[in-house]
Order: C-alpha cells, then structure tokens, then sequence
C-alpha cells in the first residue's frame, strides 16, 4: 500500500498541480506549504493537510518536494530532519548540477535516498499525455517510485550522478530563455515598425519549426569538432548580425541583445573563424570570455 502514498511539500502552481494529478489517479496524497490557505483546494479534493513538515515527511515514503530552489529545501526541511529515514525525496524544485549534488549528500547524511527532477512541463501539462521529466538519482529509488512519477509527467531517467537531471534541465532552460529573448527582441523590433506580433508569427513559427533539421544536420558536425564553411561563413553571419543590430538601433528599441550576440561573433572572428560555420562559435562558447 504504501507505493499509493505521496507527499507534496511546496503548493505553488507547480506543486499544486502535482497533489491533483497524483489525487485524481487516487493515490493518499498529504500536503504542506508555508501558506498553508494554498492547500485549501486540494484538502477539498481529498488531499490530507500535514500540520507540519514533520508530519508530512511521516505520512508518505515518497516525497516531492516542489520550492522555489534548494535554499528553500533547506530552509522547510532543516527543522524536520528526524523525519528523513528511510524517505524517498524527489527536488522536482530548479537550482544547479552542484547544488543537487550538495542536497543529495546533505539528504543521505540524514538517512533519505534523494532524487533530482527536471520538469519539462508548465503546470496544466502535469498529468497530460506528451510530457517529460528528466531524474537522476539512485536507479533503486527511481524505479521503485516510477509509476507515481508517470502520474506527473512521462519520466526520463539520466543516471545516478543526481546532478545529471539538472544538467539537462539547465541545458533546456538556457536554450528555451535564450529563444524567448531573441523572440521578444524581434517582437520589439518589429512594434517598432508598427508591426504586431500577430503578423509576425507565421514566420517566426515557421523559421523554429525548421529548427529540428538544422540541429540534426549541425549536431553530428559539432560532436566531430568540424565547422566547414561550405554553407554559411561566419563572416556572412557577422554582417547579418551588424545588420540586426542597426537595424534595432534606428528603431530606437533595446539593443543589448544583439550587441552580445555580435559580440561573440567578432570573438569568433578575432580567433581565425572566419572562413568556419558560424556553429565553430561553440568553440568560442566553451570558455569564459575574458575579462
Ligand atoms: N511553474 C512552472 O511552469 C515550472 C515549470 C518547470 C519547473 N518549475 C520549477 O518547479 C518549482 C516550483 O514551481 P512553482 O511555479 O510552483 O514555484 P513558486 O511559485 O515559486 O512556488 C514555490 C513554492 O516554494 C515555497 N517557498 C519558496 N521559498 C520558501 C521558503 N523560503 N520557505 C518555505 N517555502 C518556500 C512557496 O511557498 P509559499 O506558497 O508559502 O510562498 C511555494 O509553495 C520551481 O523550482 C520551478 O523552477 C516550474
């Protein structure tokens, strides 16, 4: 029976949504949050309301937590440590590689087994079909509480280093952050020639849903380490980059975006790259920029 139970600490609308998904497939679900009125909704639905993290910790083998980061970990689950043995603890909350490292030692230092979760999902995706988290973690643990995972989201298991799921979290956010940038900066540019975004949708959705081929093709080159300039130089690229950028400069919106991008282009210049792909900017990628 006890694989039917699940505790959810952390009811923002990530965490709320979970404690629904997991009530809806009728698993005894306890929660807790610092403001305890968030759990109101769920005790309606069925869900038990833990008076305490003590007493939340207490209720269930399995327990996700769902925080802002893992100083909020810390901060909920310090005073409740006697309550850890034997716990399963799956930090569905973001922070970085070392900081799931750091909270997994911290978790096993006190009895807990401890996995990291990267959720690939908004909030009314949990529960949808089409969705994924990436986990990593001791492999026992996972498999043990795999099926209320999938309650959640479909999971995808990277290893046992519990660093591993945040390293393919970040490495989605970087790019899904950057992207939405460089979208909304081609949104203010073309506000500012009374273009609205409605009209620019069809072709910025149609330039990102070429986007699989591109990767695919420069993927297998980038993992050779070859940056042939038989397509595209990163000359030509600095030019269209320049362009952008003056292009945003008389329309007078923000231009700090394409100037870093323009930025590292001339670092990849400056390196000799010029004749290369404008993807050998991975190289110039790899290090910090100096100071
Ligand atoms: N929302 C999304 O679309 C999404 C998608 C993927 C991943 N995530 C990740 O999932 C996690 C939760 O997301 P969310 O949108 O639900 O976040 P959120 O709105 O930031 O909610 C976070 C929860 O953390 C609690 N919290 C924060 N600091 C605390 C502290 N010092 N002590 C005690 N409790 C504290 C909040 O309690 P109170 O209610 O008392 O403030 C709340 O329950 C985040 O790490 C987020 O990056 C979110």
């Amino acid at each position: 029976m006890r694989e039917q139970e699940v505790s959810v600490i952390g009811l923002g609308p990530m965490g709320r949504a979970m404690a629904r998904a997991s009530l809806g497939k009728g698993y005894r679900v306890t929660v807790w949050n610092r403001t305890a009125g968030k759990a109101d909704e769920l005790v309606a639905a069925g869900a038990d309301r833990a008076a305490t993290v003590h007493d939340a910790l207490a209720a269930s083998q399995l327990v996700v937590l769902s925080l802002t980061d893992n100083d909020a970990v810390y901060t909920v689950l310090e005073p409740a440590t006697e309550a850890l043995p034997g716990r399963v603890l799956v930090n569905l909350g973001s922070d970085t590689p070392e900081s799931a490292r750091r909270a997994a030692r911290w978790a096993s230092g006190h009895g807990a087994r401890y996995l990291t979760g990267g959720v690939q999902a908004s909030p009314p995706d949990i529960g949808q079909p089409g969705f994924s988290t990436f986990y990593s973690g001791p492999k026992e643990a996972f498999d043990a509480h795999r099926e209320a995972l999938e309650v959640l989201t479909g999971t995808d298991y990277r290893g046992e280093d519990p660093g591993l799921a945040a390293v393919y979290y970040q490495v989605g956010m970087d790019l899904f952050w950057t992207t939405v940038l460089g979208w909304l900066h081609a949104l203010a540019l073309a506000d500012a020639h009374g273009v609205p975004a409605e009209e620019v949708l069809p072709s910025a959705s149609s330039m990102l849903a070429g986007m699989p081929d591109f990767l695919a093709f420069y993927t297998r080159r980038i993992d050779a380490g070859e940056y042939p300039g038989d397509l595209e130089k990163l000359a030509m690229g600095v030019a269209s980059v320049d362009h952008v950028l003056e292009t945003s400069r008389g329309a007078g919106v923000d231009t700090s975006l394409p100037s870093a991008v323009l930025e590292v282009f001339r670092r990849g210049m400056a390196a000799g790259r010029a004749d290369d792909s404008a993807t050998s900017l991975v190289e110039v990628l790899k290090k910090p920029a100096a100071a």
